[in-house]
């Protein structure tokens, strides 16, 4: 098996894994349980945690909320916000490339009355490809706006958005600005005060970490951010989400981010070599391939480790069928049980036919030479074969 779809997920590094055992054995106690020492203990490893999570993205330990991933975080910031009771502005604005985590919270919201745009981004026939239209936003943000939504950077076309320019934008009318970055968290330098973010989700399974915890960023300095709770109980994280916290998921996700950042600049070149390995490769052996998303030289405009590309007359999916080693995906990992083509691909203003010859690479830490040379055989030879077969 080549694994070459690490923005679905990555595989947990055993550092990690060594990291999170003893919360599972003899540190087993609930965090919350301040009555007796084996709780404490548990509290205080927990609340290190906090501040090495809120510290590697330049937040404050208060400022951090543990979640299920950035599914539940991204849910929180879209809910906790526009429908706190308090909040008497309607609109919403958003992008049309970004995950479902979003897009399907904000149909949601749209069903309660609220009024949701999402701006285009730039096709494919430009310089930049996936990127915002600014111009759009500045049209659309006013008084009765009551949250901005974007991502970092996109899970299918790697495109990172300007987001202290989206900030500035927002700034001026007093908006809120969510930022979904479980794609860049862990993999490219993320600090909420450079980018100047209200909230900023993030998931530990996408930089190495476990999967089912995750974290909502919320500002309170030097402005506060206004959150309702969408899950109550105990009254665990301030308020903000109760429930007994995940203290080996949480161990887990420190040490990864940790980890990550510590290996951060090997871990880029590392996965920038093997992602120009796998084109340059690929170019050689299916004629007519064609690039989806930014220039891949472009580092400033797209994760280096993402490659997107379209197989010109065969379908991605029979392609991954025909290469069954190969791990990779023809949109996200959330949406790929769906016939419909990527709305990623199809919102750059590709034809369907191109968008459903494409596949989503994704390469990490693990990942050697070797492997991508033989996935740029098995993909070839594939390729050739469904070609003749027509
Ligand atoms: C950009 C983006 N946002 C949100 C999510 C959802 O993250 P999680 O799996 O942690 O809920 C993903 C994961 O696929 C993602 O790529």
């Amino acid at each position: 098996m080549i694994y070459l779809d690490h923005h679905a997920t990555t595989p947990m590094d055993p550092i990690v894994r060594d990291a999170m055992l003893p919360y599972f054995s003899e540190h087993f106690a609930n965090p919350g349980s301040s009555s007796h020492e084996a709780g404490r203990v548990v509290a205080q490893h927990v609340d290190e945690a906090t501040h090495t999570v809120a510290r590697a993205i330049g937040a404050s330990a208060d400022e951090i909320v543990f979640t299920s991933g950035a599914t539940e975080s991204i849910n929180l910031a879209l809910f906790g916000t526009v429908l706190h009771p308090r909040e008497k502005r309607r609109q919403i604005i958003s992008v049309v490339t970004e995950h479902r985590a979003t897009l399907d919270p904000l149909q949601r919201l749209q069903k309660q009355d609220r009024e949701v745009v999402l701006i285009p981004v730039a096709p494919q026939s430009s310089t930049t490809p996936g990127v915002i239209d600014l111009n759009q936003l500045q049209e659309h943000l006013s008084e009765q706006t009551a949250l901005v939504s974007v991502m970092l950077a996109n899970n299918e076309i790697g495109t990172l958005q300007p987001l202290t320019q989206i900030a500035e934008l927002c700034a001026r009318y007093g908006v809120p600005l969510h930022c979904d970055a479980a794609q860049a968290v862990g993999r490219i330098p993320v600090d909420v005060n450079a980018l100047n973010v209200d909230l900023l989700s993030f998931s530990a399974h996408k930089f190495y970490g476990p999967k089912g915890v995750g974290g909502l960023y919320v500002r309170r300095r030097p402005r506060s951010t206004r959150l309702y709770a969408q899950i109550v109980g105990g009254g665990q994280q301030h308020n903000l989400r109760s429930g007994t916290l995940n203290a080996p998921g949480i161990i887990g996700m420190a040490a990864a981010l940790s980890l990550s950042i510590s290996r951060m600049d090997n871990d880029l070149r590392h996965s920038q070599a093997l992602r120009d390995r796998l084109w340059n490769g690929l170019q050689k052996v299916i004629p007519g391939i064609l690039l989806n998303g930014p220039d891949l030289a472009r580092s400033d405009q797209r994760l280096v480790g993402n490659l997107n590309c379209a197989f010109p007359g065969v379908e991605g999916q029979s392609l991954m069928l025909a290469v069954p080693e190969l791990c990779v995906s023809s949109g996200s990992a959330c949406t790929s049980a769906e016939p419909h083509p990527s709305h990623v691909l199809m919102s750059l203003g590709l034809d369907e036919g191109r968008v459903r010859s494409s596949l989503r690479f994704g390469v990490g830490r693990f990942n050697r030479e070797a492997e991508i040379d033989l996935a740029i055989q098995l993909l070839s030879e594939g390729y050739h074969k469904l070609v003749k077969m027509g």
